[in-house]
């Protein structure tokens, strides 16, 4: 088949996609730009994705393109809508500082009372947006969900990398079945550690790079370097959305983090149970103070053991978005164990589904977030 045919049958294949909600099929619609077919049969089209969009809509135009005969990898390069090139927007104003809420137990400390943080320029400057994914304690399924973000995300088209910050417990290459040690690359003086790849996500983790007998008490002093070292001296190329597994708690590695980088914002993981609940009240104060905002709840392990809806209560007392419940379900073990996240081994699966769901809740939060920061 010539060129000019397959351009042609791939975009009859991108008309014939219609959006579920106005119908407009995604051509007309402008949502695909930059159709470019190589002439080995890699297609790759840039896609803007708006927030009001169903995630699946790049899934829908990937599954068209890939089904045209000749057609071999479809790379989409899916790009949020900035709200600085929105028409009405006024330029960016710092970050905004939360109003002051009534004091909760907080320890008496006001969010924005830690300086705001002052990333330095040109980390991660290829980067759209980071994501970290915390919690109060270890054990709820934390690493688990940002695995199951990461890879939902980049599973869409979009480019995601996913940080391994939890330096005491790094359970990141094990969840992607990863044991490579990452190269280095660059002459003298400009070593840059290249992530490793797997399911379509960029890795870094302190699993790759140290010895597994390793003690945790050599590390503790290690971590804000090392955090630094991950941002600026790995070779995370373009990233539409970097995942950082932050380390349990609301410790040291929670401040570095926010202090070095950009945080778009959090996403915390509970537990269903009371006690759970608590330790994460505290994690959505530690980042209030640090003017980090806190895009959600999301509730794990709910079911008959844990119970469920401790998760979602907290988020409405607290006035934060709930971005989902998910329960246990022997999927995720089996997941772990086969080294590929639940949403792409068992994407069937009760956990698989709500992950997914997940994925998409925090994907929307996350722009709202940015538009907000730009336009309030
Ligand atoms: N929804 C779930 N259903 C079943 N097992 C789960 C679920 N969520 C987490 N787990 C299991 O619980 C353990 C702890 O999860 P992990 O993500 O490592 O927690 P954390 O990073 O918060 O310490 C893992 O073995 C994981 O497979
Ligand atoms: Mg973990």
């Amino acid at each position: 088949m010539t060129q000019n045919s397959m351009q042609e049958q791939v975009l009859a294949a991108l008309r014939g996609v219609l959006h579920p909600h106005t119908g407009e099929d995604l051509m007309a619609a402008g949502y695909v730009r930059d159709v470019e077919i190589r002439p080995d049969g890699e297609v790759r089209f840039a896609f803007t994705l708006q927030p009001q969009d169903p995630g699946s809509l790049v899934k829908q135009a990937r599954s068209a393109v890939q089904a045209v005969d000749g057609v071999g990898k479809v790379k989409v390069n899916v790009q949020l809508p900035q709200a600085g090139t929105q028409p009405s927007a006024a330029p960016a104003p710092p970050r905004p500082a939360p109003s002051a809420p009534p004091s909760g137990d907080g320890g008496g400390l006001k969010p924005g009372s830690v300086p705001a943080p002052t990333p330095k320029p040109g980390i991660l400057s290829e980067t759209d947006h980071v994501v970290a994914v915390s919690s109060g304690k270890g054990g709820v399924g934390k690493s688990m969900v940002a695995s199951n973000l990461a890879a939902a995300l980049a599973d869409q088209g979009l480019r995601v990398g996913l940080l391994d910050a939890d330096i005491y417990g790094p359970n990141i290459p094990r969840m992607f079945g990863e044991t490579r040690r990452p190269r280095v690359t660059g002459g003298k003086g400009k070593e840059m550690i290249e992530p490793l790849e797997a399911h379509g996500v960029r890795l870094m983790s302190l699993g790759f790079l140290l010895e597994e007998e390793q003690p945790a008490i050599m590390r503790g002093p290690l971590i804000a370097g090392i955090l630094r070292q991950f941002l600026e001296q790995v070779d995370w190329g373009p990233l539409d959305v970097l995942v950082v597994d932050m380390p349990p708690g609301t410790g040291d590695a929670q401040l570095s983090l926010v202090q070095t980088i950009d945080v778009d914002g959090a996403v915390m993981v509970s537990t269903p149970q009371a006690v759970a609940v608590g330790d994460v009240r505290r994690g959505v104060k530690m980042f209030e103070r640090v003017n980090t905002q806190v895009l959600g709840i999301v509730e794990n392990m709910a079911g008959e053991v844990f119970g469920s809806g401790g998760g979602e209560a907290l988020a409405g007392d607290m006035g934060l978005n709930f971005l989902g419940r998910v329960p246990l379900d022997p999927a995720v073990r089996e997941a772990g164990d086969a080294g590929k996240p639940t949403v792409l081994s068992a994407p069937d699966s009760p956990a698989g589904q709500a992950l997914a769901k997940v994925a998409e809740a925090v994907f929307k939060a996350l722009h709202t977030a940015k538009a907000g920061a730009i336009s309030s």
